[in-house]
């Protein structure tokens, strides 16, 4: 028996999870909701809430997979890439609570934790695939050869395609995150009412910064003509620009896949949560001849379950953590 508790705190969610022998037995989640009305995630804020939230948040994910804290065989963490007064509280958390109980330190990168998501329900994709790993921080095609042998082969020069979500969503008067609010307008809009110019980026690569700035030009322009334009607009300006986005992902996806001849496609990430995104991506298996795998709602943005089923694997693998660790803001795989 494996019973592993893991421990998110990279950005502006507190997370705990409990994982037993690779099945999740429990997944607490606190949203941080001071960050609204600043209009986007403030670092100092951030890890004064963690550090509100820790203890609460852990003990609710103990009581919740109704387990003992002794029965806790190893800890695993978010090491990185994310904000460092974040990852600091996790972190000494973990090691306090390793130390405490004296058992193993198991450390995550938060990025393949997005993608190592897929193993914790059925169906799980079969090695090698291909994982978009879209979020706030990050656009990536990852190139998937093994739990913990990933090859980034394509990422954003500039924007990540969550933040093209949230800057649009700032352009549009929208609070933070907008990606949520603009799916959910998009819903009732039209995709094709404006269309925005695809970036031609070479090879597998984003760019989502000259999106943006057509953006911010076309709403400019168009509420100098009519100060009404937003009000009546909003729904077709969201379903145009998340039209936008899913194009740009989805398109340099079939460029990956014919690439390297991999037709079992995941996506991850915050961004994997947009509606716009997964329905395309069931109408791109149809028509490319995918496998396509993409992760339930709550496993899609920041959760400490992605986090304990990665700490499983490194677990069984005895991949343990000295007590010296320290947390990386950049981290590569
Ligand atoms: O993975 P995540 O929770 O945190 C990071 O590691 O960054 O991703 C957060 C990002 C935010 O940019 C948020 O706006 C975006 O994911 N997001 C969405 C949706 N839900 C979350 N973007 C578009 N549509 C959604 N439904
Ligand atoms: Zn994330």
């Amino acid at each position: 028996m494996a019973t592993i508790l893991a421990i998110e705190s990279s950005c502006d969610e507190t997370s705990a999870a409990i994982c037993i022998d690779g099945i999740m037995r429990s997944n607490i989640i606190a949203t941080q909701a001071v960050h609204q009305k600043y209009g986007g995630v403030v670092p100092e804020l951030a890890s004064r809430a963690h550090q509100q939230n820790i203890i609460p948040v852990v003990q609710e994910a103990v009581a919740a997979a109704k387990i003992n804290k002794k029965d806790i065989d190893a800890v695993a963490f978010t090491r990185g890439p994310g904000l460092l007064g974040s990852l600091l509280v996790g972190t000494s958390f973990a090691k306090a609570f390793a130390l405490a109980n004296d058992i193993p330190l198991v450390e995550v990168n938060h990025m393949q934790a997005h993608v190592l998501a897929h193993f914790i329900d059925d169906p799980k994709p079969a090695f090698p695939f291909l994982c978009l790993t879209v979020s706030g921080g990050h656009t990536q095609i990852v190139l998937v050869r093994d739990f913990f042998n990933m090859e980034i082969v394509g990422e954003t020069n500039d924007d990540a395609a969550g933040e093209a979500f949230d800057k649009t969503a700032k352009i549009l008067g929208l609070p933070y995150p907008g990606g949520p609010l603009i799916d959910k307008y998009a819903r009732e809009g039209n995709p094709l009412a404006f269309p925005f110019p695809e970036p031609q980026i070479p090879g597998l690569d984003f760019s989502f910064s000259g999106l943006k700035t057509s953006i911010l030009y076309f709403v400019r322009d168009r509420l100098k003509a009519d100060p009404d334009f937003l009000k009546n607009n909003m729904n077709d300006v969201c379903a145009s620009v998340q039209y936008r986005i899913i194009t740009i992902l989805i398109n340099k996806l079939r460029k990956a896949a014919k690439q390297y001849g991999i037709n079992d496609i995941a996506i991850a990430g915050g961004v994997s949560a947009n509606s716009g995104l997964r329905a395309m991506m069931q109408e791109a298996a149809e028509k490319y001849n995918w496998s396509v795998f993409i992760p339930a709602f709550q496993y899609c943005t920041d959760n400490a379950a992605m986090i304990a089923i990665a700490g499983y694997y490194k677990y069984m693998n005895k991949d343990f953590a000295s007590q010296d660790i320290a947390p990386l803001a950049r981290m590569n795989f």
